[in-house]
């Protein structure tokens, strides 16, 4: 099974990737993790898209599809994945869709989070990661235990170089330029499901799970 979460920045992809992978035993694929660490890796990659990271832009089509493509196609993969973070653009999600059918295979389902950009500074400036094990943390809506320490292995939390309050600007103005019209795409493709990402963290695994389970159920 091949499921994309869709939304903008800070709306919970990552948040809701750990929970369904666990779930649903899927491999979780974050185009954003992938390439934060080619750059903590010092690769000349890391190196070309570090400055479009920073200034809250899209790295250009031809990078990412690379990246991205070359951890989805495994031969002989039986393993489902949830796509977070890819695609974001409609070139993106034909080379993906064009890759996944070479392989005899589909985007299954895309579940959409949708949260106002009202919302989205707040979230983002308030959130908190570990270098570490990338356990996603809030400052207000999911603090860790001990105040600026991971709970799952102690590591020093940090906050995101483009989470600050200009460069959301700026990631929110690529959102609604250049990703938001993928909803219309996977609508026609019969495959988006929606749900409201401004519930709280539990709610809106519940949803996202019986979209899935539903899905799951339909397709055998
Ligand atoms: P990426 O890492 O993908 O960032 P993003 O899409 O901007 O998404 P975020 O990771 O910021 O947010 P999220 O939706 O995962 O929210 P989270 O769960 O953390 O991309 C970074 C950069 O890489 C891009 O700007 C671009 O430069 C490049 N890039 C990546 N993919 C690319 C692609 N395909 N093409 C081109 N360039 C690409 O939650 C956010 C906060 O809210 C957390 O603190 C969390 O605790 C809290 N929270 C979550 N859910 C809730 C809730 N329901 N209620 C209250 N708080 C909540």
């Amino acid at each position: 099974m091949i499921l994309v979460l869709f939304g903008p920045p800070g709306a919970g992809k990552g948040t809701q990737a750990e929970r369904l992978r666990d779930t649903f035993r899927l491999e979780h694929l974050s185009s954003g993790d992938m390439l934060r660490a080619e750059r903590a890796s010092g690769s000349e990659l890391g190196q070309r898209v570090s400055g479009f990271m920073d200034a809250g832009q899209l790295v250009p089509d031809e990078i990412i599809i690379e990246v991205v493509l070359a951890r989805v196609i495994k031969p002989g993969s039986g393993m489902g994945y949830l796509l977070d973070g890819f695609p974001r653009t409609l070139p993106q999600a034909q080379r993906l869709d064009e890759a996944l059918a070479a392989a005899g295979s589909r985007v299954d389902l895309v579940l959409s989070l949708a949260v106002p950009d009202g919302l989205i500074v707040d979230r983002i400036t308030g959130r908190l990661s570990c270098p570490r094990c990338g356990t996603v943390y809030h400052l207000k809506n999911k603090p860790p235990l001990q105040a600026g320490v991971c709970d799952h292995d102690g590591e020093t939390l940090i906050q995101r170089k483009d989470d600050t309050a200009e460069v959301v600007q700026q990631r929110l103005t690529a959102y609604h330029a250049q990703t938001s019209p993928l909803e219309e795409y996977y609508r026609n493709h019969d495959v988006l499901g929606g749900v409201d990402g401004t519930a709280d963290i539990d709610a809106v695994t519940r949803e996202l799970s019986e979209l899935v389970r539903s899905k799951v159920v339909s397709s055998t």
